[in-house]
């Protein structure tokens, strides 16, 4: 089993050195290679996605990724900056499915900015369409305004597309993965205004034939942002394209109490998938070991699950996060009064710790 390791930027390095730390403890041959990306790669290799790093994530089972950008590279030209490297790999291996659970720990109810009683006991999970979608339509580009009130005046413009199979596709692994848990499907669209979202609430509706077994529901995205927010746990797969997908997982990720604690998988057709903190890199606290990272050492664990066929190791380490939240750990982001607060590397420590003790 090949892992490739990418930890690129900002706190990625360090939550990647927990996260490590943990795959080593569970005593399983892996082959692990590290590779620079983003930023980091940029310094060494003046390209975000270097050819050698590509080819080693082409080849590898799966990859863990830590996580790319820092505000100084944004003067870069715009293939050139850190978030490139991971749009680039998103879409040279057909990463099209990306699971966004938002799951509220018990312990951690207090730590989320809504009242206890609505995120208690929250276990959604977000689908988000990740190759297609505004993100990767073309054309795009600026010109000179070729119509409309400010005709000849400069402007910028991206296209918003989907393909029938592609959303056929994602609506499939939404109904599929429903059959696993709660089995209601939420399609988040924006079939009011979208030609891109009639044609996706259409689609969606059709392969939902084949799922009778699995409840359907439609709604637009504002006011699935709403729901979020006032009921969430009315929701259990919420399916949706890439750019609505983006916004609402950020906000789902609230629910739990903090960012820092989210794994998530983005699967192509193969099963080879990438695994990554639903968080960002964080400039502002790299380099001082406070960043939280269990949504890391999670992303480890929906790996070994998904892409290398070890359940029981997976459900080791996700024992071992819930063992050292109940210890009363808790790095800065989901400290509350009453319990200890520790850096980066002591909560890796003590989670391996939690593992070696079972
Ligand atoms: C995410 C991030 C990325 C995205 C950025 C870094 C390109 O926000 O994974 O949600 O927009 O998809
Ligand atoms: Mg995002």
């Amino acid at each position: 089993m090949k892992i490739a390791i990418l930890p690129g930027d900002g706190i990625g390095p360090e939550i990647m050195a927990e996260a490590v730390k943990v795959l080593q403890a569970l005593g399983l041959r892996f082959e692990m290679e590290t590779a620079p990306v983003g930023g980091a790669a940029y310094e060494a290799a003046g390209h975000p996605l270097p050819e050698a790093t590509l080819r080693l994530a082409q080849q590898a089972d799966a990859i863990l990724f830590g996580a790319v950008g820092d505000w100084k590279y944004d003067k870069l030209e715009r293939h050139l900056r850190p978030e490139q490297a991971i749009l680039g790999l998103r879409k040279h291996l057909g990463l099209f499915a990306n699971f966004r659970p938002a799951i509220c720990y018990e312990q951690l109810v207090g730590a989320s900015s809504l009242k206890p009683e609505l995120v208690a006991g929250l276990d959604i999970l977000i689908i988000r369409e990740l190759t297609g979608d505004i993100y990767f339509g073309q054309p795009r580009g600026r010109r000179s305004a070729p119509d409309g009130a400010f005709a000849g005046a400069e402007e910028a413009f991206d296209t918003m597309r989907y393909t029938r199979p592609e959303i056929e596709r994602i609506a499939r692994v939404a109904f599929e993965a429903a059959r696993k848990r709660g089995k209601k499907v939420t399609s988040v669209d924006k079939a009011n205004v979208l030609e891109t979202f009639q044609f996706w609430k259409d689609v969606v509706t059709e392969a939902h034939q084949d799922y009778p077994d699995v409840a359907l529901e439609h709604m637009y995205v504002d006011n699935a942002a709403m729901q979020l927010v006032k009921a969430p746990k009315n929701f259990d797969v919420l399916v949706t394209g890439n750019m609505f997908g983006d916004i609402l997982s950020d906000e789902a990720s609230m629910l739990t109490g903090s960012i820092g604690m989210l794994p998530s998988a983005s699967l192509n057709e193969k099963g080879q998938g990438l695994y990554e903190p639903s968080h960002g890199s964080a400039p502002d606290i790299a380099g001082k070991g406070i960043a939280n990272p269990l949504a890391t050492i999670l992303s480890a664990a929906m790996m070994l699950r998904f892409s290398l066929a070890q359940p029981a190791a997976a459900e080791r380490i996700e024992a071992a996060v819930r063992q050292v939240l109940a210890q009363g750990l808790r790095t800065a982001d989901i400290w509350s009064e009453g319990t200890t607060r520790v850096g980066t590397r002591e909560m890796g420590d003590a989670v391996v710790k939690a593992l070696k003790d079972n």
